[in-house]
């Protein structure tokens, strides 16, 4: 990480790794990023979308910005259609960047998928996903000097650019500092689970 990032404290959400039994670990995840084929179409459509719904949240979850509703590919949210397209991305990147021998046995689906416009001074506090699999972030209209998406435990950020989609486990904590443009800073999230067959156990 180049730049030293504010670390936004407030905590509302405890972390896997605030577990008492927490021990540190020195491992390596993988954090893709990836330009999506058609993006410059698709974006003005999203953020039209994602403006529109406006917030939803009011700043009940870690997001200290406007953020939509969470199932946002269904039929009666704006540009569903736009939001399928980057969900379905987001499968194909997990099986991509799956271990090759697993890839058979996987059965992915996106469970949540949300829009989120920061505007200056908005950030999001230090969280993980869990029990996601895997989750992923979409960039639809950001600034260079944009805030980034910031892996604390790998001192690791990534700059966002229009159209990049960033992927990573969901277990790893991660924060985005506060937004210093004026310019906003729209991108869309989501996480992705294995569906369990039958046999799985449930306790
Ligand atoms: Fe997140």
């Amino acid at each position: 990480m180049s730049k030293s990032h504010e670390n936004p404290s407030e905590k509302t959400h405890i972390r896997l790794s605030d577990s008492r039994y927490a021990v540190e670990f020195n491992v390596k995840f993988p954090i893709v990023h990836k330009q999506i084929p058609g993006w410059e179409e698709i974006n003005p459509l999203l953020e039209k979308g994602i403006r529109s719904v406006g917030d939803k949240q009011k700043r009940s979850t870690n997001v200290k910005a406007d953020m939509t509703d969470t199932r946002m590919w269904e039929s009666n949210q704006p540009a569903h259609e736009q939001f399928e397209i980057i969900c379905k991305y987001a499968l194909e990147l997990c099986l991509a960047s799956s271990p090759p021998q697993t890839v058979k046995h996987l059965r992915l689906a996106v469970t949540d998928c949300w829009g989120v416009v920061y505007r200056k001074d908005e950030f999001t506090q230090q969280h993980d996903h869990w029990p996601a699999l895997w989750s992923f972030g979409y960039y639809i209209n950001v600034s260079p000097d944009c805030a980034p998406i910031v892996f604390p435990d790998a001192n690791h950020a990534v700059q966002p650019k229009n159209g990049m989609m960033c992927l990573f486990p969901g277990w790893i904590s991660h924060y985005v500092p506060k937004q210093q443009s004026n310019q906003d800073r729209v991108m869309l999230a989501g996480n992705i689970t294995h569906l369990f067959g039958a046999t799985a156990r449930s306790s």
